[in-house]
């Protein structure tokens, strides 16, 4: 595989990164994932402004992401992708210093990492719809920002893992935030909720798309929490992310909740979401 590693295309086995970038030490990072749909980058624009968000966060210039259009197309190039359905990683970080120590000069270089990999298209979860876990939420209380810190989001999607189960949802207060790599959604009678966007979940460029159908179709939403005690009266659940599109949710495990399969509602956004995709 060929990667981009500071300003340069290597094979991976080239690509060395030192025991003292502080990426490794201290999760001192963030990360943006891209969906290539064989034609075109989704919603490029939009991933670029939150990186940019996290840079800023974290104290790193954002300007040095303004050629990364570039460089994801010669990623996919370089890798015979052009043409197939592909994900591209991107991953800064404050860069390497030593010795090691929680406070840092300025005038380190970050580190800038990606690569681009085939997408094996997922035919199962998104027509039949998956099961989840709940998990209280123990992760800090910047979710908004993409940071490579995702200890918490490992830990929990292990354990849903060791259950056959693709995904846990975090809670907060008895409030339903959002999963470990995904929005949530639910429905009753006819009204889409979410989580609005506050520091504890992450502004999903998915999660906006899908909110722009509901308004373009007249579908009634709502950025509210839905608490844990009133999931049972939803009549449907689904996910997104750029990597599950809109995915139903049929199980809601921890709960004993079930739905033999993805309802209208659901049916009618992922319907029109694949649409936006493949028009694109
Ligand atoms: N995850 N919430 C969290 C915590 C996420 O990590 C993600 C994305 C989402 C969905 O965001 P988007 O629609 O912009 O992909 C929500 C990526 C895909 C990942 O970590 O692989």
């Amino acid at each position: 595989m060929i990667v981009y590693f500071n300003g340069k295309y290597l094979n991976e086995k080239d690509c060395r990164i030192s025991p003292f970038d502080r990426g490794f030490l201290f999760s001192d990072g963030v990360y943006e994932v891209i969906k290539y749909t064989g034609k075109k980058l989704i919603c490029f624009d939009e991933h670029m402004q939150r990186l940019k968000t996290g840079l800023n966060f974290l104290g790193i210039n954002p300007e040095l992401i303004n050629s990364f259009r570039d460089i994801c197309t010669k990623l996919l190039k370089s890798n015979n992708l052009s043409g197939k359905q592909s994900v591209i990683y991107i991953q800064i970080t404050r860069g390497t210093a030593n010795p090691r120590t929680h406070f840092y000069k300025n005038n380190i270089s970050p580190t800038i990492y990606a690569n681009a990999v085939p997408l094996s298209p997922n035919d199962v979860e998104p027509q039949k719809g998956m099961s989840v876990i709940l998990e209280k939420d123990f992760r800090w209380s910047r979710c908004n920002i993409k940071t490579i810190s995702l200890l918490p989001a490992v830990l929990a999607r292990q354990k849903a893992f060791g259950q056959n189960i693709s995904e846990a949802i975090w809670v907060r207060n008895g409030l339903i935030e959002e999963g470990t790599h995904t929005n949530f959604f639910g429905i009753k009678r006819g009204i889409v909720y979410t989580a609005p966007l506050t520091n504890y979940i992450l502004p999903g460029i998915t999660r906006r798309a899908v909110i722009e159908i509901c308004k373009n179709y007249d579908i009634p939403v709502k950025e509210k929490y839905i608490r844990e005690s009133e999931l049972k009266h939803f009549d449907e659940f689904f996910l997104t992310s750029t990597t599950l599109d809109v995915t139903p949710v049929i199980r809601i495990n921890s709960l004993n909740i079930k739905r033999k399969k993805a309802g209208p509602v659901t049916e009618k956004i992922q319907k029109e979401y694949f649409d936006i995709l493949n028009s694109q």
